[in-house]
């Protein structure tokens, strides 16, 4: 299982160490355009496989996709973070030009390959994604929904003084704070549902910290946050390289489901060995299903910016 992750920054080396560290794939490729950037980060990290008993082997390659050749998965992380108080939407003037360029040079050394997309805005550059390589839909993927449900949990963990273990939430809809549908009813502690543990005004609370939960931390660290990003793709990574058959909300183009057409947008899906295996669709609420519409007319105003 070869593995290529576009952006040695902060995201894609933390993603090549979680991958890494979880030894599930034989190679690694780390791909920057920044002279010897990769290579640099691909030694370091293949310092700690000793340390940390991996047997996956890392390499870096300076803007050279031949080094990328038949990869069964690549990870799009290159582009720029947004800095303190930037929306993701303002990213999409220099990350479509990067995201059309990375894939298209992907593709050209591995047609078959499964695609994640991670750079922002994400939603947007799946789409852009989809729709300058023609390659089948299963195999485009935009992380997003992992990571904001791994955020949800934590909110809930901290709401609830419970262990994350105990605590399950998704969250639905457009990467971005004002698109993302977290889905607090069917939240649950242990199975039960948290509105039994907690009031309403807590439970929106914690919905509108998970909304913020990337500007939160880009006030703090002065640039978008990587180690929860990083292990949210290699999740994503993982359950199509071991055929998992898990559960993710991710970035994938609907055709009709939950009545939305020709857009990336983050659903429930089954992730396989074929990628994206299905939609899963929810039975929604009417206030669920609004939101959705909502959260679907920001992200096409977004692809609207795209020169296609
Ligand atoms: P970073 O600045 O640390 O790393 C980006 C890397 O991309 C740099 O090393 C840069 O040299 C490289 N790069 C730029 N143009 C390139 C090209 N044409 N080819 C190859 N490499 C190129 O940024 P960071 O923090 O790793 O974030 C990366 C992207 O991921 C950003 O767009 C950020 O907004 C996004 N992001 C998305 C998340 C999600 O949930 N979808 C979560 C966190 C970040």
């Amino acid at each position: 299982m070869k593995v290529t992750v576009v952006g040695a920054g902060a995201v894609g080396a933390s993603c090549a160490e979680y991958i890494a560290i979880k030894d599930f794939a034989s190679e690694v490729v780390l791909l920057d355009i920044k002279e010897g950037y990769a290579e640099g980060k691909a030694m370091d990290l293949m310092q700690t496989a000793s340390l940390n008993g991996f047997d996956t082997k890392i390499t870096g390659s300076t803007n050279d996709y031949a080094k990328t050749a038949n990869s069964n998965i690549c990870v799009i992380t290159s582009g720029i973070p947004r800095k303190p108080g930037m929306t993701r939407e303002e990213l999409i003037g220099i990350n479509a030009g990067i995201v059309k360029t990375v894939s298209s040079n992907l593709i050209k050394h591995s047609p078959d390959t499964i695609i994640i997309v991670v750079s922002n805005p994400m939603d947007t550059m799946t789409y852009l994604v989809h729709k300058t390589t023609g390659i089948p839909k299963n195999r485009i993927i935009g992380m997003g929904g992992a990571l904001d449900s791994a955020r949800f949990k934590y909110r809930l963990a901290e709401a609830l003084g419970a262990p994350i273990s105990d605590v399950d939430g998704m969250v639905i809809g457009g990467h971005s704070d004002t698109g993302m549908v977290p889905l607090t009813r069917l939240a649950t502690r242990n199975s039960v549902p948290v509105s039994e543990f907690i009031s309403k005004e807590r439970l929106e609370q914690v919905l509108q910290e998970t909304k913020v939960g990337g500007a939160t931390l880009t006030g703090l660290l002065g640039t978008s946050a990587w180690y929860a990003p990083g292990a949210a793709v290699s999740a994503l990574v993982q359950a199509i390289a071991c055929d998992q058959k898990k559960i993710f909300p991710c970035s994938v183009l609907v055709e009709g489901e939950y009545g939305l057409n020709d857009l990336c947008i983050g659903a429930p899906v089954v992730l396989g060995k074929n990628g994206v295996e299905s939609i899963v669709e929810i039975n929604l609420s009417a206030d669920e299903k609004a939101q959705m519409v909502a959260s679907a007319k920001g992200v096409s105003a977004t692809n609207a910016l795209l020169e296609l």
